[in-house]
């Protein structure tokens, strides 16, 4: 969703914008843009691809330039909304992501503007544009940012300044350093060719990078943030030889899970066994990591939690100074989940993040985090990083003892399963239901997303013995069933229920390591114990869902409307 690049340094300005906004591409977007600075603001927009904004961009020389990927929110997918925004005098170029809230006020206050667009973004222009009026540019951006109301990352370029301004609130904004340039970005893939030291900024911050070097400002006074370094390697944003990023991503997950074991999850451990109560908060398929992290605890360890979507959070919790709240997000920047820590902080609540993204917000607002180090996940449909998250719940659950190459055997065998003909069979179908109970029902969950997420077919998942319930309804010639099946104190009942459904005509598939001669195709997975069993289910459902878009003609790596990074509420 929305990325920002802005540079400032001795480098072909275009090419840093270019490649910047195509490594921001995969947070998903509809329109793009440049602007540069020397004599005067030059902006180049384009609803779609960056590939054919690079087409309409000139080779500007100028000592610096911002660029953006835009995800459609105030005012339709057109050019003149794409950003960079400019104020009436183009003088100043404004690239945004967030929300400002406050939309009609400001309008009001800027009468005698002229405005070209429908965007939020373009009344921060003007707003700078009047504050410039009576003084200096980051004193005009301070008062500026007083009169916003909502979020935002901010890179401006003014006339006549040899800066880079930035603000930064409840929006992800990083500052890239180089020698002698810098880099402001909504993700480090932006700038990890260039340099890998970084600075994340925090909530209020704002400030300026020139070519000698950077300030950040808070509240009126100047502050030192930490400087961290990327621990990925920048062949991580090229395919290294797959057709697709996520095809690599699926394959690389029997390597990173590794790296998520090995984070020492003691602290968080402790937190967990003295917590008054403990609410699991993510969205997405962090969801179901947090889900299947709850019935491990509870099945387990005897620990009781709630999981709740994390935009349903604050309308139906109460935390208080006795719960811990374990938040999930690959990202740390889900603006959802954030919303629902800041909340639980407030009302005394301890926090606990588990996420891919050293530096993220969810760090900063954590007590104790855990980082899963799965490398950069380009596929908006997360794979690695959700078995990463399932590998760190198994790592805060069974500590020490739980067993590495188990669940790396596990994954590689199911990896090598063949899916092609199942995807083939699925083409034909529009209703799919995928089944589990017990600890493999948030894996049905998952499988169901993954598959309507890529396929754009309707996908639900169901408990097994919820199918009376309702969705029997359902069940004819053009349904088509996939049931998960270990051979745990389930698997008897979910023979009932794959008995049901064929009973009415379905197609059904199953994923088991037993025998089930009931269904059309069975995915016949390696006998493991539970609940490691669940990893053999894992790379099954995400291949399915990928060859089946494949066969579509969908694009796997960036599924219609949907943004890997979705940084507001
Ligand atoms: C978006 C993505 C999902 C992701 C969810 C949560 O909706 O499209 O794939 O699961 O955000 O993201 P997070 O970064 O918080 O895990």
């Amino acid at each position: 969703m929305c990325g920002i690049i802005g540079y400032i340094g001795y480098r072909n300005k275009k090419e840093v914008a270019i490649k910047g906004l195509k490594s921001l591409e995969y947070r998903g977007y509809d329109s793009a843009g440049i602007g540069f600075i020397n004599d005067k603001v030059y902006v180049f927009k384009k609803v779609g691809r960056v590939d054919e904004l690079k087409d309409v961009v000139n080779n500007i020389n100028a000592t610096l330039v911002i660029g953006h990927t835009r995800w459609a929110t105030h005012g339709g997918v057109t050019e003149e909304n794409a950003h960079p925004q400019t104020d009436c005098s183009n003088n100043i170029m404004v690239v945004h992501n967030g929300t400002i809230e406050n939309v009609d006020e400001l309008r009001l206050r800027l009468k005698n503007h002229k405005f070209n667009s429908e965007t939020d973004t373009e009344l921060i222009a003007h707003l700078l544009e009047e504050e410039l009026k009576e003084t200096e540019p980051l004193k005009a951006l301070e008062l500026t940012l007083n009169q916003l109301k909502g979020s935002y990352a901010l890179v401006i370029g003014i006339k006549g300044v040899n800066k880079l301004l930035f603000a930064k609130q409840d929006s992800p904004l990083h500052i890239g350093l180089g020698k002698k340039e810098f880099f402001l970005a909504s993700d480090i893939a932006a700038f990890v060719e260039y340099t890998r030291k970084f600075v994340p900024l925090m909530d209020g911050d704002y400030g300026y990078v020139s070519l000698e070097g950077y300030k950040i400002f808070n509240k009126g006074k100047e502050v030192k943030r930490d400087v961290l370094e990327i621990n990925w390697e920048i062949k991580e944003v090229e395919k290294g030889g797959y057709p697709h990023f996520m095809l690599k991503e699926i394959n690389e997950q029997v390597d990173v899970v590794g790296n998520a074991l090995a984070v020492n999850t003691s602290n968080i451990e402790e937190m967990i066994s003295n917590a008054g109560s403990i609410h699991i908060v993510a969205a997405g398929t962090s969801y179901h990591a947090g889900y299947l992290l709850k019935l491990l605890l509870e099945k387990y360890k005897g620990i009781e939690s709630d999981i709740v979507i994390a935009s349903e959070y604050i309308f139906t919790k109460r935390p208080n100074k006795d719960t811990v709240v374990i938040a999930i997000s690959q990202s740390g920047e889900t603006a959802d989940t954030l919303q629902a820590i800041k909340f639980a902080k407030r009302r005394g609540a301890r926090i606990v993040g588990i996420t891919n993204v050293m530096g993220s917000s969810l760090t900063y607002l954590s007590d104790e985090y855990a980082i899963m180090n799965a490398g950069l996940e380009v596929g908006v449909a997360a794979t690695k990083t959700f078995t990463s998250q399932v590998a760190i719940a198994f790592k805060i659950v069974f500590g020490g003892r739980v067993n590495k190459e188990k669940i790396k055997q596990t994954l590689t065998s199911s990896l090598n399963i063949d899916i092609a003909s199942l995807a083939k069979k699925c083409i034909n179908y529009d209703k799919m239901f995928f089944l589990g109970r017990g600890l493999s029902y948030p894996i049905a969950m998952e499988g169901a997303l993954k598959f309507k997420e890529l396929t754009y077919k309707h996908a639900e998942a169901y408990p097994g013995g919820e199918l009376k319930h309702g969705p029997l309804s359902l069940m004819d010639e053009d349904a088509f069933v996939f049931a998960f099946m270990p051979e745990d104190e389930t698997f008897a009942k979910m023979i009932y229920s794959v008995e049901e459904v064929k009973a009415r005509g379905a197609f059904v598939a199953a994923a088991s390591p037993g025998n089930v001669d009931k269904v059309d195709a069975l995915l016949k997975v390696n006998k493991e114990e539970m609940p490691y069993q669940l990893f053999s289910f894992i790379p099954l459902l995400q291949l399915l869902a990928y060859r089946t878009s494949v066969l579509l003609g969908n694009d796997p790596d960036k599924p219609r409307n949907l943004a890997k990074s979705i940084t507001v509420e």
